[in-house]
């Protein structure tokens, strides 16, 4: 019998045919979904990108728990106008630890992916406290308790450990250290040492007091710390002129 005469059966008999057709779909399946079981053969990983500190995931906790993604994405898609606006588009490995990622495409406000080093502390601090004092028609909530709210920085060591589960390269040490990172970062070099904080998580960490409350890790300051570091971790300005020096 030959192929054809094999394949003319298959075709006239139909649980035949649908036993044949589940078993190819399923190796198509299979084929593409496993590999993206192993993240890093999925995200490029770039220079720069590191986990966040102690008090930027208390930030970005914060920054969930209130609801900020239901009015600001934090993708920037590689169109012109998006990337004439908001900057260079967002690479894959700069949301990779991001656990859930902020993505969205739902733009009440700007996206905020590098809103980062963009506008003073105090800016950030007078627009949460009430948007229209800055931006007079904004039609952001007021979020002014933030600053009267002390963060939880207690359980952070533990936000850090399952974190650490699903993939996100925090050592013991950053672990251990979680809550005294968290206080320096909120204080700053002017007051704390720092040293083991920068050491930890490189020299380019923003560390002052973020809201001007001296005596208080406010969520205010976890929050604006978060704000201030998105979209700086990767150095683009490098990248590109690596690239325009490239003959
Ligand atoms: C009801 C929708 C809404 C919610 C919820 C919301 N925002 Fe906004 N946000 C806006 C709008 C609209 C603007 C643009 C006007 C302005 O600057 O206030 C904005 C602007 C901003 C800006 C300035 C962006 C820029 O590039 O100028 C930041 C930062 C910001 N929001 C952060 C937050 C954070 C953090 C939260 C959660 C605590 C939040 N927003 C919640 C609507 C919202």
């Amino acid at each position: 019998m030959s192929f054809i005469k094999k394949h003319e059966k298959l075709e006239k008999n139909s649980i035949l045919l649908l036993i044949g057709i589940i078993i190819t779909v399923l190796i198509g399946g299979l084929v593409e979904i496993i590999p993206l079981f192993r993240m890093e053969t999925v995200i490029e990983p770039v220079k720069g990108v590191r986990p966040y500190t102690p008090l930027e995931l208390a930030g970005y906790n914060i920054y969930i728990r209130e609801g900020c993604y239901n009015c600001h994405s934090q993708q920037i898609r590689p169109l012109r106008d998006e990337v004439a606006r908001y900057g260079h588009y967002s690479l894959a490995a700069e949301s990779m630890y991001d656990h859930p990622f902020q993505w969205g495409s739902k733009r009440t406000g700007p996206d905020l992916a590098r809103v980062g080093g963009k506008y003073s502390d105090d800016w950030h601090v007078a627009h949460l406290k009430n948007p229209r004092d800055v931006v007079p028609e904004s039609i952001m909530p007021s979020y002014s308790f933030l600053a009267r709210n002390g963060a939880k920085i207690d359980d952070l060591d533990q936000h850090l450990r399952t974190l650490r589960l699903v993939g996100v390269p925090y050592t013991d040490e950053m672990i251990e250290n979680a809550e005294k990172d968290a206080i320096a970062q909120a204080n700053g070099e002017a007051k704390m040492d720092i040293s083991g904080l920068t050491q930890r998580y490189g020299e380019n960490v923003n560390a002052r007091d973020f809201d001007g409350q001296p005596n208080l890790v406010s969520e205010m300051d976890a929050l604006v710390a978060y704000l201030q570091v998105l979209g700086t971790m990767v150095d683009f300005k490098a990248t590109e002129e690596v690239e325009e020096a490239a003959p």
